[in-house]
C-alpha cells in the first residue's frame, strides 16, 4: 500500500540530500568537536559553519546559538535556565494556552519551585491579543514565553508587536518556533526576541536536534552540567552529523517552498470545506502565510470522531491526526481546541491535516477522492447525530 504522510506537523522525511550531508559525519569525519587534533578540527569546523548558517537564517551572531536535543530541551532550557538565573529579579512568568506540553509542562513544574505562572487565553483564531499580554505582565514579570507557529491550529502569533510589548516593558521574550521556523520570516533584532526554540526534524532533517538562540548578554542556568560544552550552558559531545544535516535543511528551505505549500494547503482547505457541516479550526484568510502556518490545515466534522477518520485513513494508507503527536494518545480533548473555545465533542470531531513542500497535487487529489467517503460513512453510523 502507498503512503501519503499528511502528518508533517509531527516530523518529516529527512530530504536525501540531508542525509547525503550528514553521512561522512558518520563515517570518516567521526571526531570529537572538542578534541585537538585534525579529526576534532575537522568536526569543529562543520559544528562552528552549521552554528553561522543557523545564526544568520535568523538574522543572529554564531555565539548566540546553543545547540540542544530537540525543542524541548531547548523550551526546557529557556524557561527553567532563564527563570533560575533571573530569580532575583521577579518570580512571574507568562505563558499562553495553546503551548505544546513541553512548555505547559516546564511552567509547571517551575510553580512547584515558587515561580507564578498567568496562561493568556487566545481568541477564536487562536491569537493572543496583544493589550491583553501588555496587561498580564506585573512589576515580578521576568519571562514572556509562547509559541510563534501553533502546532495543532496553525495560528502564527504577531510576534513584531508582541515582542515591542515586552522590549518595553523589560521582560524577555522566548518563542517556541519549532513549526514556524524557515516557513515564515523570525529576525530576532526585528522581532525583539531574546530566547527562540528551533528544531530540525519538522524541516526534514534529523530527530533529536535543535538549537536555542540566546540574546546576547542574558544569563541562563544551564540544566546538564559537565565538560562545559557550548558556553557551558548545555554540556555533552554536540551531536555533530546531525547538527551538518539540521544546518543542511535549513540551507535547503527557502521562500519558494512556503508559497508552495500555502497554495497546496489552500486547495485542500477548499476542497475539504465542500463537505457539509464542516469546519477549518484555527486562522482562516491568509494568503501570505503569516497568519497560518504554510502546512497546516485543521478542520472539525460534526457528528463524527477525528481519531475515527484518523483511523479509516490509515486503512487507506493517509497518516493524518488529531492533535499534537505528543498528546494523540490521551482521550482528553486536545487543550489548544477547547483554548479556541470549541466544545468537547466539536474538539474530539477534529482533524490535522499537515503538508510538506514533498506532498504533491495528486497526493491531496488521493485524499479528497477519500475523504468524503470516510465521513458519510462514519456520520451513518455516528450516535452522535446528525445524519
Ligand atoms: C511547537 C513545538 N514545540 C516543541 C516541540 C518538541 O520538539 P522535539 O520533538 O524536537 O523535542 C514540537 C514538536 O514535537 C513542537 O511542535
Amino acid at each position: 500500500m502507498r503512503t501519503i504522510y499528511l502528518d508533517n506537523g509531527a516530523t518529516t522525511k529527512i530530504d536525501p540530500k540531508v542525509l547525503e550531508a550528514m553521512q561522512p559525519y558518520m563515517t570518516e569525519k567521526y571526531g570529537n568537536a572538542s578534541s585537538t587534533h585534525h579529526k576534532g578540527q575537522e568536526a569543529k569546523i562543520a559544528l562552528e559553519d552549521a552554528r553561522s548558517l543557523i545564526a544568520k537564517s535568523i538574522n543572529a551572531k554564531p555565539e548566540e546559538i546553543i545547540f540542544t536535543s530537540g525543542g524541548t530541551e531547548s523550551n526546557n532550557l529557556a524557561i527553567k535556565g532563564l527563570a533560575f538565573a533571573n530569580s532575583r529579579k521577579g518570580k512571574h512568568i507568562i505563558t499562553t494556552n495553546i503551548e505544546h506540553d513541553c512548555v505547559l509542562n516546564a511552567c509547571k513544574w517551575l510553580e512547584t519551585q515558587g515561580f507564578k505562572v498567568t496562561n493568556i487565553n487566545v481568541d477564536k483564531e487562536g491569537f493572543i491579543d496583544p493589550a491583553k499580554l501588555e496587561k498580564a505582565i506585573t512589576k515580578d514579570t521576568i519571562l514572556v514565553s509562547m509559541i510563534h507557529g501553533n502546532n495543532e491550529i496553525g495560528t502564527i502569533q504577531d510576534i513584531k508587536s508582541l515582542g515591542e510589548i515586552c522590549r518595553r516593558k523589560g521582560v524577555f521574550f522566548h518563542i517556541d518556533a519549532c513549526q514556524s521556523y524557515t516557513k515564515t520570516e523570525i529576525d530576532v533584532r526585528k522581532h525583539n526576541l531574546d530566547l527562540v526554540t528551533i528544531n530540525s526534524h519538522k524541516i526534514h532533517g534529523p530527530k533529536g536536534v535543535g538549537a536555542l538562540y540566546i540574546r546576547k548578554g542574558i544569563n541562563i542556568t544551564p540544566l546538564a552540567h559537565g565538560g562545559g560544552h557550548e558556553q557551558n550552558l548545555r554540556s555533552g559531545t554536540e551531536n555533530v552529523p546531525s547538527i551538518v544535516g539540521f544546518a543542511k535543511a535549513v540551507r535547503i528551505a527557502d521562500k519558494g517552498h512556503a508559497r508552495q505549500m500555502v497554495k497546496m494547503r489552500d486547495y485542500l482547505i477548499e476542497k475539504v470545506l465542500k463537505i457539509p457541516e464542516t469546519y477549518l479550526n484555527g486562522p482562516s484568510g491568509d494568503k501570505n502565510g503569516d497568519r497560518r502556518l504554510c502546512n497546516n490545515a485543521n478542520f472539525r466534522f460534526s457528528y463524527v470522531e477525528g481519531e475515527a477518520i484518523g483511523g479509516y485513513l490509515d486503512a487507506k494508507g493517509i497518516c493524518s491526526s488529531t492533535g499534537s503527536a505528543c498528546s494523540s494518545r490521551s482521550l482528553e480533548p486536545s487543550h489548544v481546541l477547547m483554548a479556541i473555545g470549541l466544545k468537547p465533542e466539536e474538539a474530539h470531531g477534529s482533524l490535522r491535516l499537515t503538508i510538506s513542500r514533498f506532498t504533491t497535487k495528486e497526493e491531496v487529489d488521493y485524499v479528497l477522492s477519500v475523504l468524503p467517503g470516510v465521513i458519510k460513512k462514519l456520520r451513518a453510523i455516528s450516535s452522535l447525530g446528525g445524519f
